[in-house]
């Protein structure tokens, strides 16, 4: 058990440990209408089942139902045919009982080992019990249901769940005292499930709560363990069965054996003359003419002797009263191993739950089904007693099933049900999240009308501001230039000494207080200017008059290099008596307020443009520059004939998009979800830089805590309880998004995640938040990668090239952390501008060397 629950098993050892997907014991609130269908538990034969759940505890609906003998050529038969036999009898149980044809749910009791996937997700390992369908091994058995129902017709049947029947008869059992944990089955197979803790099944990645694990051991075949009890009767059987070699140890134990077993027996007494004086009848010799039945009336107590000497009649015998006795003692000694053998098995699922739980008296209830266990008149007592004698320590109470677990299956289709109207909200919620390509090829080029637009100047979402940037760096730019780089999460300030040997960085980051960047301007650069004085004191620059760039990533209408009028403010910043304004002039006002004339302001660039050039120092076919960080923003190298409002045709000039606005003319209106609106609203820019606020930092973790709300109130998460902290603006960081995206974070991490935020959840919350989170990053990087598709397909089709080879300078904290969003952009690209060959270079040292490199060239241009 432990091998195998560790996924170190090896095959040899043959128990399987089977995670079933049921992660608890019944509620008792599980309520509703179900059909359950009933397939192998016992034997050839197949039971429709109509099982209402009342919901209320100790309130119970006597199941309605119908069984079906399977013909034997079915059982040996086609999975095909097997498959449209069971929907045949769905169709006659449902016809017979007029419980309605629409919107059944079932829940499929499928007594085979299967490795399961989810609840509704099953894959048959093997047959056993005289089952041999062909075609079904290996395959999805809940998908052949669902086909078989399909082609019968007449009822919408929704299959939601696969249930195997020793879980089905654990979760049916209401003991006096707490739920049973176990589920033993004893029928014409035998196999036992029960709770086992999360963490210890090495294929859940889990950590918490309990999980059922279906042992499978009926293929348990240690050959140490087994290799002493097996007798030449046994090998004798297995050797004819239809799986030799499988399921050694139910074989020993299962209701379909232990006739076989017996007659074997007596055949080998009868030829060694000990039984019927050494006579064989045709019958006796018959494989399978001594069934389950026959040994269970034959060993009872009362009327055992009778129906000894009528089955030995039956076939072909005259026994002696001798012969019958000892018939009866070989049923007994048959059936009590198979007992014994079934306790030692139990009893070490009780060892392990002792010691997995170190719990040193371990008090737990068995939920018990099967025919031999309800009929043979011994097999339930030998089972007790040998369990109180190998377990003596353990308070073992055996509740048996009352319906074969009918009930346990309905219940956990109704928890399945639940899950999977869940699932259909969730999907239904995160569907507009979902973009086809056609939505991102029709936003690239809805991009790249807008961009023709804002170059001509006329009314557009874009922007398209010149930055009075014609060149990228061409390696020549030599000197010392102070840099500052307001706009992102950090406000720094930077020293950058620009060499033959290379560019040096030395920077301080600086907070600026929520209260500065919503205060007065005054004080937001007078703070600025603070900040380069205590860097330059702390350099040892005092006194030194440096050159200055200022990245300041805003929106700004440029008039040249060192000119910038603030068109608005974006991602928080509302600092009064800005906007419409020259911000150099503000800063340069600063100085001059602060006294500290040595600085000289010579350029004013945008990150985006600041990152171009920083990257473009390296590589000079960067002609792209990318942020996706707080805000988001591209600029790129546009033909100066394209730029309306600036003189002169030839050449280049760099063009800030400002494409966090768009969409702001309602243009993106198809795409924005009640969620984005929510966001909207709520920020202090409503109705603007909308294009932003579905891609950039500031506002992802907002969108992902609105749909965690809206799930939360629809119950498909947190069982419904909203929880005060999830309703305070801004407290699920986009930086969360990053963390639990991330492939090696385990789900028991996202746990951790959203624990510290005050939610209890389960491991299906846990799954449900990671997918929301995938789904709003993802939408946020192929909105991305459509806008920078639209970007170099504009370079491609202005210098009219087949083919375009670019490079693209990115920064920002989201594009840099997040585990797949710079990998997402990068496929949307190839996928909407399939003739570019785009490189993104993701900027080392930030925009403020860049901006102290526009510096440079400026200084470089005013002196020749
Ligand atoms: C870097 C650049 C900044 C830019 C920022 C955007 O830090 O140097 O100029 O504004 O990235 O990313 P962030 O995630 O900080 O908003
Ligand atoms: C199957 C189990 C089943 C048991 C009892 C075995 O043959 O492999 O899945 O639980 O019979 O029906
Ligand atoms: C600003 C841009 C800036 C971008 C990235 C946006 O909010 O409007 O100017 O480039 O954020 O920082």
């Amino acid at each position: 058990m432990e091998q195998a629950l560790t996924g170190g098993a090896s095959p040899a050892s043959g128990v399987r440990m089977l995670p079933t997907y049921v992660g608890s014991t019944p509620h008792g609130n599980e309520q509703g209408n179900f059909v359950v269908l009933e397939l192998g538990a016992s034997g050839a034969s197949l039971r429709v089942l109509w099982v209402t759940l009342t919901g209320i505890k100790g309130q119970r609906v006597e199941p309605k139902s119908q069984e079906f003998v399977i013909p034997q050529e079915v059982v040996l038969g086609t999975g095909q045919q097997l498959f449209d036999f069971a929907a045949r009898c769905l169709s006659e149980f449902l016809d017979a009982h007029s419980v309605g044809s629409q919107g059944l749910q079932l829940g499929f009791n499928f007594s085979f080992p299967c490795h399961q996937t989810s609840l509704d997700r099953s894959t048959l390992i093997s047959w056993t019990k005289g089952f041999r369908c062909s075609g079904v091994e290996g395959q999805d058995v809940v998908q052949l249901l669902r086909e078989a129902i399909q082609r019968q017709g007449g009822y919408s049947i929704e299959v939601v769940a696969v249930v195997n029947d020793t879980v089905g008869t654990m979760m049916g059992c209401e003991p006096a005292v707490g739920p049973c944990e176990i589920g033993l089955v004893v029928d014409t197979g035998t196999n036992a499930c029960y709770m086992e803790e999360a963490r210890h099944v090495a294929v859940l990645d889990e950590d918490r709560g309990r999980t059922c694990i279906s042992i499978e051991w009926g293929s348990f075949n240690d050959d140490r363990a087994l290799g002493p009890v097996l007798t030449t009767f046994d090998h004798a059987l297995d050797h004819a069965s239809l799986n030799p070699g499988a399921q050694r140890f139910e074989k020993m134990i299962g209701g379909l054996y232990l006739g076989e077993l017996v007659r074997l027996v007596l055949v080998h007494l009868a030829q060694n003359r000990v039984l019927f004086g050494g006579y064989t009848s045709p019958a006796l010799l018959s494989q399978g003419s001594i069934l389950l039945e026959h040994v269970t009336e034959m060993e009872d107590p009362s009327s055992g002797v009778a129906r000894v000497h009528a089955i030995l009649q039956d076939l072909g015998l005259s026994p002696e009263t001798s012969d019958a006795e000892l018939v009866q003692r070989v049923c007994a000694a048959v059936c009590s191993r198979a007992a014994q053998l079934c306790a030692a098995a139990l009893v070490a699922i009780l060892s392990h739950l002792q010691h997995s739980r170190e719990q040193q008296t371990l008090q737990v209830a068995v939920a018990t089904g099967g025919r031999v266990l309800e009929r043979h008149p011994r097999f339930q007592s030998i089972l007790q007693e040998t369990v109180t004698l190998l377990a003596s320590e353990c308070d073992v109470s055996f509740v048996p099933s009352v319906d074969g677990g009918g009930r346990g299956v309905a219940m956990v289709t109704a928890v399945a049900a639940r899950l999977a109207y869940h699932r259909r909200l969730l999907e239904k919620t995160l569907a507009p999240f979902r973009l086809s390509c056609e939505q991102l090829a029709a936003v690239r080029t809805q991009m790249r009308d807008a961009m023709a637009k804002g170059l001509r100047g006329e009314p557009s979402s874009l922007r398209m501001l010149p930055t009075y940037i014609r060149a990228t760096p061409d390696g020549s730019e030599r000197g010392d230039f102070l840099a500052l780089d307001l706009g992102g999460t950090n406000f720094r300030v930077l020293l950058v000494r620009v060499t033959e040997g290379g560019v040096q960085i030395i920077n301080q980051i600086y907070s600026i207080p929520e209260s500065v960047a919503q205060g007065s301007g005054q004080k937001l650069f007078d703070h600025i200017v603070d900040c380069i004085v205590d860097f330059q004191e702390k350099q040892g620059l005092r006194g030194q008059s440096l050159p200055l760039g200022f990245t300041f990533s805003f929106p700004c209408k440029q008039l040249g290099l060192d000119q910038g009028i603030l068109l608005n403010w974006t991602k928080g910043f509302n600092a009064s008596g800005c906007e419409g304004q020259d911000v150099v002039y503000l800063l340069r006002e600063a100085i001059r307020r602060k006294q500290a004339m040595e600085l000289n302001v010579v350029a004013i660039v945008n990150d985006t443009v600041g990152t171009m050039m920083s990257c473009g120092y390296e590589d000079p076919r960067c002609e792209m520059g990318l942020i996706v960080g707080t805000g988001t923003n591209a600029c790129y190298m546009e033909e100066l004939r394209n730029v309306a409002g600036v003189p002169g045709d030839s050449g280049h000039m760099c063009i800030n998009m400002e494409w966090g606005a768009f969409g702001d003319d309602g243009s993106l209106g198809m795409l924005s979800t009640c969620f984005d609106e929510m966001v909207d609203q709520a920020s202090i820019n409503p109705g603007k830089q909308r294009f932003e606020k579905m891609i950039s930092g500031m506002y992802l973790g907002e969108i992902v805590r609105h749909i965690l709300l809206h799930l939360t109130s629809l119950g498909v998460l947190f069982r419904g309880q909203q929880t005060q902290r999830l309703q305070t603006r801004d407290i699920f960081k986009t930086k969360f998004l990053s963390e639990i995206e991330s492939d090696s974070l385990a789900l028991r991490q996202v746990r951790a995640i959203l624990e510290d935020l005050g939610l209890s959840l389960t491991s299906d919350d846990a799954l449900i938040v990671l997918e929301v989170c995938q789904a709003v990053s993802r939408r946020a990087a192929q909105l991305c990668g459509a806008g920078v598709a639209a970007v170099v397909e504009k370079i491609r089709e202005n210098r009219g090239l087949e083919e375009l080879t670019v490079s693209v300078g990115v920064d920002g904290t989201l594009y840099k952390v997040h585990p797949h969003f710079a990998s997402l952009v990068a496929a949307t690209v190839r996928e909407l501008a399939p003739r570019c060959v785009v490189t993104f270079l993701q900027s080392e040292d930030g925009s403020g060397k860049g901006a102290a490199l526009v510096t440079a060239v400026a200084c470089r241009l005013a002196r020749v």
